[in-house]
């Protein structure tokens, strides 16, 4: 779906007096200390830089306020020869062609187990160039990556493995404007996934 048309949709289906939903690159959406609560949901191992891109996101928050990361990390990669072939031709051939072939395999696969309609939908889709430009975005931090960079930045972080061995959550609080260096206790986790100005 178009980026644009997801926009819509939110705006069609959960239109809310107190929601405005927008598209914006992390590092552009503007307005320091401004919000009570700031989302993350799959979007930072996207990101070139981690470092800066939960730099931006410390701004944001209102003191007081919460940051709540989901992300996923690569499992560790071992030294089985299976794996050492696979990093062999990761780095000898580029992403989207390595995208291009396996989607071809998958179609062989899909044909017998799907038929031809759906084999060919799952083919399309796996194909298109929006796609492909954005798997080729994917750069998977490690759990000690993220959790070096949120030490110096998020005194005082939660930290959960989620739903499998490589699902990660990270909850902050930023200090209340009263108690400035002393980070609020982490209660319940908000369940909307809302950015919500404080003004
Ligand atoms: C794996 S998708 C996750 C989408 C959605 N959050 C979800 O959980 O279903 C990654 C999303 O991150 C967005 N993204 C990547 N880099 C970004 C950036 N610098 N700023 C904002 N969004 C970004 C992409 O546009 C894409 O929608």
């Amino acid at each position: 779906m178009r980026r644009a048309a997801i926009t819509d949709l939110a705006t069609t289906r959960r239109s809310r007096p107190n929601i405005t939903y927008w598209q914006a690159d992390l590092h552009d959406v503007a307005g320091t200390g401004r919000y009570d609560f700031v989302l993350s949901l799959l979007t930072l191992h996207h990101v070139p830089d981690l470092h800066a891109a939960l730099s931006h996101i410390k701004t944001l928050l209102a003191p007081g306020g919460r940051a709540a990361l989901m992300d996923i990390y690569p499992p560790e990669s071992g030294l089985r020869p299976q794996q050492a072939l696979r990093r062999i031709v990761h780095r000898l051939v580029p992403l989207k062609p390595r995208l291009h072939a396996l989607a071809v395999q998958k179609l062989s696969v899909n044909l017998v187990r799907r038929g031809p309609a759906t084999a060919w939908e799952i083919y399309r889709l796996s194909t298109r160039r929006d796609w492909l430009d954005h798997r080729v975005t994917d750069r998977f931090f490690s759990r000690d990556e993220l959790e070096r960079n949120c030490h110096s930045l998020f005194p005082g972080y939660r930290f959960d493995i989620l739903g499998g061995p490589r699902g990660i959550g990270l909850v902050w609080d930023a200090p209340s404007s009263t108690a400035a260096g002393n980070p609020m206790p982490v209660t319940e986790m908000p369940s909307a996934d809302v950015q919500r100005p404080t003004r």
